[in-house]
């Protein structure tokens, strides 16, 4: 099947006094129609910069150093920016990490729905607030309750607006960054099924972003580990967390504690990501792995596929 979205050899920079530093170098991945991928890393992993970069929305110090990203075959990269318009929300579309708390404060929920989905020229007014309606039964906020301001929400239902502005034009690939930080444990089940109703029933590609591995398990189809701004580890659900063979998938999954053991105590990784200013020579996990020997510290491990559609970059798993 083709996929709706293939990321081919992605490496981002961002510039740094005249410095480039590499936030995100050499990744791949794919997104399949009516499928989930769940992006897994710790903070600071280039999660966030992947995601930008999908609609050229990255801040103006960062840049795309090479790869391809292919929207059902054409590469958004060799687009203009007038082209690109044709595809940023009506094709693809982003829930930013944060941004349910970037409301603005003083316009009622409803008029925001609606401006996002006057992004579409053509739209008429009557068209829009017809279409508001809509959206906010697909996202579950009462129509009564559309007419209110930020304040008057909580987080639950700021973070379902967000959605359905990022819904307004129709896109084929939703990007959620980090949708239920910040929220309570019930609030975020409710987000994660409302991202997995909009799966099934929309057909959309959902690309769930987390730092949270715990999250995924039951609303994702396929995992992409990253670290270091490199894939670590990619594959299926089920061999994700079944058969994890990364030493950072499996410090990541036991940092998490089994959500069918509540109480069960949640074990943090020792250490950091590395800082884009003094990335490790080889391995970027090296530093704090404990399978580390004289090869990983001289040479990064190429993700290589273990078994069918089952990536590992670690020197230490025999392919
Ligand atoms: N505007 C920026 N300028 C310089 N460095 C940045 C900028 N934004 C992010 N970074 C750096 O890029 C790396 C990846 O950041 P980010 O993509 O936000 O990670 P994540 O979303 O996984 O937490 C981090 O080291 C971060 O400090
Ligand atoms: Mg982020």
């Amino acid at each position: 099947m083709t996929p709706i979205l293939d990321v081919q050899n992605l490496s981002i920079d961002y510039q740094s006094n005249g410095h480039p530093l590499h936030a995100v170098e050499d990744i791949n991945f794919q997104v399949q129609k009516g499928r989930s991928l769940a992006l897994v890393g710790e903070s600071g992993c280039g999660k966030t910069t992947t995601m930008l970069s999908l609609l050229r929305l990255l801040p103006a110090e960062g840049r795309i150093i090479g790869g391809r990203i292919l929207y059902r075959g054409t590469d958004l990269l060799r687009l203009s920016e007038r082209e690109m318009r044709d595809y940023r929300w009506k094709k693809l579309a982003i829930v930013f990490q944060g941004a349910m708390n970037a409301l603005n404060p003083v316009q009622r929920v409803s008029d925001q729905i609606a401006e996002a989905i006057m992004r579409e020229p053509q739209i008429t007014r009557k068209q829009a607030l017809t279409r508001v309606g809509e959206l906010i039964e697909i996202v579950g906020i009462p129509a009564n309750r559309a007419q209110q301001y930020p304040h008057q929400f909580s987080g639950g239902m700021r973070q379902r607006a967000m959605i359905a502005m990022a819904l307004a034009c129709e896109p084929d690939v939703l990007i959620a960054d980090e949708p239920t930080t910040a929220l309570d444990v019930m609030i975020q089940a409710q987000i994660l099924s409302l991202l997995q109703k909009l799966q099934r029933d929309l057909g959309l590609a959902v690309i769930l972003v987390t730092h949270d591995l715990g999250v995924v398990a039951e609303v994702c189809d396929d995992v992409l580990v990253m670290y270091g701004g490199k894939v670590a580890e990619a594959g299926d659900v089920e061999t994700i967390f079944n058969k994890p063979l990364h030493p950072y998938t499996q410090r990541l999954l036991q940092a998490f504690p089994d959500i069918n053991r509540p109480g069960s105590t949640l074990a943090s990784i020792a250490g950091h990501p590395p800082p884009l200013d003094d990335l490790p020579t080889g391995c970027r996990f090296e530093p704090r792995c404990h399978l580390s020997s004289e090869i990983c510290k001289r040479i990064p491990p190429l993700a290589l596929e273990h078994d069918a559609g089952h990536y590992v970059a670690c020197h230490h798993v025999e392919q």
